[in-house]
């Protein structure tokens, strides 16, 4: 027999609640208008769109809409957390928005300081960028063969995860990820966290 060793749990959730998804879209693009320092930021990184990642940090307490999401994701996370046989409690101690418009990418990253990542997405039009997951391990399989086409989801080095508008996503922050390229239309919106 194999035995198969080590896994990396995705956690892959829904909201749908059609009112919060139009209530988040708005706050989203009202942050991407009126937030000057998160705009500055935003275009000084080359990020096409606009983030609040580096421009605020108490989103829930500005816009109960924020809340009310802190709330949901933090429930959705213990139940993950009991999934991974953890005894803690997670409390999201970072929460920020996203609007990527055509052409916008996000290279492969870690969160750092985290326990749990994860993004709730919010409008997500066609053509809008995946999410790839990559083994945490690849760096070292120097010799390892390609693996085929037929190889299951638990052997393949990436994974691509097209969201839906109300998809919740979670994982291990140590997990490596990126957006792939918006070859849409439109803006794609999420909210992003960490939980400590
Ligand atoms: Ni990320």
């Amino acid at each position: 027999m194999t035995r198969l060793l080590f896994a990396s749990p995705l956690h892959e959730g829904r909201i749908d609640d059609p009112d919060l998804l139009d209530e988040l879209a708005y706050s989203i693009r009202t942050l991407a208008e009126d937030d000057n320092a998160g705009r500055r930021w935003s275009s000084e990184k080359g990020y096409k769109g606009y983030t609040s990642y580096a421009s605020l940090d108490d989103l829930p307490m500005r816009d109960p809409v924020f809340a009310d999401l802190k709330k949901l994701l933090e429930k959705e996370a213990r139940g993950f957390a009991k999934e991974l046989a953890w005894d803690v409690r997670p409390k999201i101690d970072s929460l920020w928005v996203n609007l990527m418009k055509p052409g916008a990418v996000h290279s492969a990253h870690i969160h750092p300081h985290s326990i749990l990542s994860g993004t709730f997405y919010v409008e997500i039009p066609d053509g809008a960028g995946a999410i790839r997951f990559e083994d945490p391990r690849l760096a070292m399989m120097m010799a390892a063969p390609i693996r085929n086409e037929h190889a299951p989801e638990h052997l393949r080095p990436f994974i691509d995860i097209a969201p839906e508008p109300g998809t919740l996503l979670l994982w291990e922050s140590f997990l490596r990820h990126e957006v792939l390229p918006h070859r849409g239309k439109g803006e794609r919106l999420s909210v992003s966290f960490n939980f400590a």
